[in-house]
């Protein structure tokens, strides 16, 4: 499987060297055998052979910055703030939907996901929910840990909450009691009044999080020499989550600025200091409307993150705020602004991180767009599967940018397996190729023939990859095995071909909602796209991402391909009409 889905991505020179490597390394009695049948002996010991693998892999071994390069976001529909006050009250009410449905965690009431669409109705692992709120991600001079708290005594619950490059402590539960709504926005109020006292701010720590993740284990290990420092970093990395208070960016607000200010805040100079990305779950108030999530990604999918989004703004809409009538605690103490010892060294430091995540700001290419032509309602009438289609359009797109296909990465959802997280549908199939060639040169009976050969064939792997037939995992697994026992690393995992097949010139993956948001990242690699889609029933969301650093991409550019690639499809399916089964 592996050799088809790289055969026609590399040289054809290249591709014959891969294929003898492949096919040593799969003979009796070599190395691959030894290899497997050590994976089925850890398959036997654990629930789940891949996971900590996977994790390391995907996350946490990776050095490169959280912000844009990592950590997804979630936009939320514009708000319309009278002031700030009212911005506060919305952040007091989301805070409060994020209190009960944390207790939905606790006291384990959260339904259980079902599968739908391709496989429906098998029961998902729900073990990514109960990371939402209890996990921090420690940074590590090689690689970084997933801390998983405890459940501690529900007195020391706490959020952190970001105003001005300022992180104060709320406490959710004073005198025995749970902080009401009401307590929450009178506890916000203080905040936002305290960073306003600028006798009493501190640096702006929080850039640290922003930077590599070696250079901030570096800087943590400098900060924790004093214990004042010490003192704060144990109690942001034990919050429930983080509440950034931001101030109006400046920035025109449209779906592509939102998107931006979620993913790396603007920059210093606006409110990407005003966050602190090793948290998973940071939640964005902005007075100018400006609201969301950006997630710490290792400890759960976009899918789930999209399940507790929306729950939050179904609370907020369908709950009205219970301001005036409940009874608050009578005392609140004043929330306390946690403390930075700073020396000359720390504040080079700090300059540094800036002076980076400025860089990643200026280099980051976004486009949001909203495909209106039609939506995924047409394509079902066509008698294909949305997924599919929209991944064939989005190689037709690139082709079109770039002449040639390369490495995909769709993530299929394996949560049909405890602990499951992701695999890989590797979109740039063969079929895919033969078609958006065929949409350059052939007659249209044949570009038919070639869409529903794509389709099918993206289909196909979409359902091996679900069911954990894909190739993605077994093969890291392999890798990390003969690692593990000591191997010199296996021909097949030092060729040319693996190195090509890991880089993820495009990266992609479905995150749909059924309420207004979206959800959009960045590239993994330097010259390639990020592209989150949002299949509606009558219009197509994609957020698109690539670096103005690379030559080879531009957001724009490919946004243009995938318009005309998607009209030009719906023509042909219009002109052919007639659809036929899937294999
Ligand atoms: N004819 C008509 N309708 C079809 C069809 C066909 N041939 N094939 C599928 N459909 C329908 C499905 O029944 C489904 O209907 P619904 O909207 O009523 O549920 C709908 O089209 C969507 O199905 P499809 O487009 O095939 O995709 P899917 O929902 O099965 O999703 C994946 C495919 C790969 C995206 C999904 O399995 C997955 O893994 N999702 C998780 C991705 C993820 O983790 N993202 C976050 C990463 S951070």
């Amino acid at each position: 499987m592996y050799l088809s889905c790289m055969k026609h991505l590399v040289k054809e020179e290249q591709y014959q060297k891969t294929k003898a490597i492949v096919v040593k390394f799969g003979e009796p009695g070599g190395t691959g055998e030894l290899l497997q049948k050590k994976l089925l002996e850890r398959s036997d010991k654990t629930y789940n052979w891949v996971y900590d693998y996977w994790l390391e892999d995907m996350y946490l071994n990776q050095r490169l910055a959280l912000p844009v390069n990592s950590n997804p976001a979630m936009v939320f529909p514009k708000q319309n703030f009278k002031d700030r006050k009212d911005s506060l009250r919305f952040a007091a009410h989301l805070i409060t939907g994020v209190l009960e449905y944390k207790e939905r965690i606790d006291t384990r009431v959260l339904p259980v996901d079902f599968a739908r669409g391709q496989l429906a109705g098998t029961p998902l692992c729900m073990k990514q929910y109960y990371r939402l709120f209890n996990t921090y991600r420690l940074p590590g001079h090689k690689r970084d840990t997933l801390v998983i708290h405890k459940p501690g005594s529900i007195e020391q619950e706490h959020i952190i909450v970001a105003c001005k490059n300022q992180f104060f402590v709320l406490d959710l539960v004073v005198n025995k009691k749970k902080l009401k709504e009401m307590d929450i926005l009178t506890q916000l109020e203080k905040i936002v009044k305290m960073a306003e006292n600028s006798e009493e701010r501190q640096p702006p720590f929080g850039l640290l999080t922003s930077d590599g993740r070696t250079e901030w284990a570096q800087a943590r290990e400098v900060l924790i020499k004093d214990s004042v420092n010490r003192e704060s970093l144990a109690v942001i990395e034990k919050c429930l989550c983080v509440l950034c208070l931001d101030n109006p960016s400046g920035m025109e607000v449209g779906d592509t600025s939102r998107a931006l200010l979620m993913l790396h805040g603007g920059g210093h100079e606006k409110m990407g200091a005003n966050r602190w990305y090793d948290k998973p779950m940071q939640f964005i108030v902005g007075e100018d409307g400006v609201c969301g999530t950006v997630c710490e990604h290792s400890p759960f999918e976009g899918i789930v993150l999209v399940a507790c989004t929306e729950y939050l703004m179904k609370f907020m809409t369908g709950s009205p705020s219970k301001m005036g009538r409940a009874t608050s605690v009578s005392e609140l103490p004043t929330p306390a602004r946690l403390l930075w010892k700073t020396t000359p060294h720390i504040q080079d430091l700090l300059k540094a991180s800036a002076e980076r995540l400025q860089r990643l700001v200026r280099d980051l290419d976004m486009d949001v767009h909203k495909f209106e032509v039609y939506g995924k309602e047409f394509i079902k009438k066509q008698k294909m599967s949305p997924d599919a289609y929209i991944q064939v359009a989005l190689q037709l797109a690139f082709y079109r940018c770039n002449g040639r296909l390369v490495s995909t990465y769709e993530s299929a959802s394996i949560r049909r397996f405890h602990e499951g997280r992701v695999d890989n549908i590797r979109s740039a199939t063969s079929e895919a190729l033969a078609f958006v060639k065929a949409m350059t040169d052939e007659k249209d009976s044949e570009k038919m023939k070639q869409l529903w050969d794509a389709i099918n064939a993206q289909t196909n792997y979409t359902i091996t990859a679900i069911t954990g037939l894909g190739i993605d995992n077994h093969l890291l697994g392999l890798r990390e095995i003969a690692q593990e026992l000591k191997m010199e690393r296996p021909e097949i995992f030092t060729d040319e071909t693996y190195v090509a097949s890991n880089q993820f010139i495009l990266s992609t993956s479905q995150v749909p909602t059924t309420v207004e948001m979206f959800c959009c990242y960045g590239p993994v690699v330097p010259n390639g796209y990020g592209c989150c889609y949002n299949p509606q029933s009558d219009h197509l969301l994609f957020s698109v991402t690539s670096f103005h650093g690379s030559t080879e991409t531009c957001s724009a550019v490919f946004i243009k391909a995938l318009d005309e690639g998607l009209v030009e499809m719906r023509d042909l399916c219009r002109k052919s009409n007639k659809p036929q089964s899937i294999n």
